[in-house]
């Protein structure tokens, strides 16, 4: 089991979890559940939300990198931080992004057109490197003196690490154990936080007033105590908000462009006629995104079938019941987004790629719950409506300007590194579309 785990997470699940409402197992003496159906899971993450924390294990994997951010602290301190960064995700606000992210779109695209026709490329990679410039730009203001293909890289490296953390602390394995590349695990995570805790301390100093997420973070205080976020905390959060906020999108794009190639062309001749249509064949302008309504029904359609965030996990401060079963303090409740967007019960055909799912009709007659890519309850994802303009504008974008093929003749396994990353590169052919 816990070779599965360091190995794949997701071969680590029971197998009911694809048409069961809930398991319950017991692991290494603690008690284990995975809830699968919709009302379950809207009473666990939604009713039960002040019963649950984020788990130790995704703490001892991320908060070396992230500290004790948005994404990793748990009650009042998180409470605060989600406030006070809040206000930069408004629709109003998002809108004042998407310039930006047509702009890197679109940098990406020309980049491709200059290369040799039929050139090979790592659509992972290169997604990567688009979306970083997207949440560098949209929320830091711009890359300053940032050596961005490094924090990239370091990101990717940390993360990578992160199976054999996890693995480490389901056990309760001391902190200094080795284990593979922990030196290269701890020197990403030193120059991450050196690099983007330097940026923070040189806008305090500076005293710039731009709104963007380093202000709001600089300006917050903590409505219990009244004090003010140190270099170190907004640190975590930018690191945080760095991290979250481009590989998952990335993770998106790329399956987005391997599964779109895999189908029929009918599937993307529709987008580009969508396309065509908005835009009545000018540029693709900010006010057109909103318009794509059948891009952002393939964007997610992908996202259920490979979600980038695959599995949600808590741990339990208070005893309540699921189902008429007691869930103890101390238990492992999993929500597993990747087996409920496959779940027999809950999707005709679930493997099969069918953006008609997402029309209006179908989209309202499903449980809120069954297709949750950006989680649920007070710990939903804070940048949804941000990643949804950023997939949509890029897919657009690119769609339209290269025709992409990937070389594979399988598409790859699907592996879980906290995110849903594909087991090989994911690598494409990329030619101008005539
Ligand atoms: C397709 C893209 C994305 C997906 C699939 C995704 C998915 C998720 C999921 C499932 C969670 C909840 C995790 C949990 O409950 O344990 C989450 C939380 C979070 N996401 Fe995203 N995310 C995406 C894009 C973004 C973007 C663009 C940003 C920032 C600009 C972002 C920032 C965050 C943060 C800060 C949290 C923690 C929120 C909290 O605990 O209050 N994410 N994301």
């Amino acid at each position: 089991m816990l070779i599965r785990i360091v190995r794949n997470p997701l071969e680590a699940l029971p197998k009911a979890v694809y048409d069961a409402p809930l398991t319950h197992t017991e692991f290494l003496g603690r008690q284990r559940f995975h809830v699968m159906d919709p009302a379950l899971i809207q009473e666990t993450l939604v009713g039960n939300a002040d019963a649950l924390e984020k788990g130790p294990e995704l703490r001892r994997s991320l908060g070396p990198a992230l500290g004790e951010g948005l994404l990793t602290a748990n009650g009042a301190h998180w409470k605060w931080q989600r406030q006070s960064a809040a206000p930069i995700f408004r629709h109003d606000r998002l809108q004042t992004f998407l310039p930006a992210m047509l702009e890197a779109a679109s940098e990406t695209r020309d980049r491709w057109l200059q290369l040799p026709p039929g050139s090979e490329i790592d659509i992972g990679d290169e997604m990567m490197h688009t979306t970083f410039d997207i949440i560098v730009e949209t929320m830091l203001s711009g890359h300053g003196n940032i050596d961005v293909a490094r924090v990239a890289r370091g990101i990717t490296q940390y993360l990578e690490a992160t199976g054999w953390l996890f693995a480490m602390s389901l056990l309760n394995l001391p902190e200094w154990m080795p284990y593979p590349r922990r030196r290269r695990t701890e020197t990403s995570s030193r120059y991450l936080r050196g690099t983007i805790g330097g940026i923070a301390a040189a806008r305090r100093s500076a005293g710039s007033q731009t709104g963007d997420l380093i202000d709001l973070l600089l300006q917050a205080s903590d409505p219990e105590t009244g004090r003010t976020m140190t270099d170190d905390e907004i640190t975590d959060n930018l690191l945080t908000f760095i991290t979250a906020g481009h590989e998952t999108t990335a993770l998106a794009l790329a399956w987005s462009f391997d599964v779109l190639s895999r189908q029929p062309q009918p599937y993307t001749d529709r987008i580009l006629a969508e396309i065509e249509a908005v835009t009545g064949g000018g540029p693709l302008e900010p006010a057109h995104i909103g318009a794509l309504s059948y891009t952002r029904q393939v964007f997610q359609e992908v996202m259920r079938l490979y979600p980038p965030a695959p599995i949600i996990a808590r741990v339990t401060t208070k005893p309540f019941t699921l189902a008429g079963r007691p869930v103890p303090v101390g238990s492992m409740v999993y929500v597993p987004i990747y087996a409920i967007h496959r779940h027999k019960m809950l999707w005709d055909r679930p493997e099969e790629f069918d953006p008609e799912r997402f029309a209006p009709e179908p989209s309202k007659a499903r449980h809120r719950y069954a297709y949750m890519p950006f989680g649920g309850g007070p710990r939903i994802c804070i940048g949804s409506g941000f990643a949804m303009l950023e997939g949509v504008a890029i897919l657009a974008t690119l769609l339209r300007g290269v025709r992409l093929t990937s070389l594979a003749p399988q598409p790859p396994e699907p592996r879980m590194r906290l995110t849903l990353r594909p087991a090989k590169p994911l690598m494409m052919r990329v030619e101008p579309r005539g």
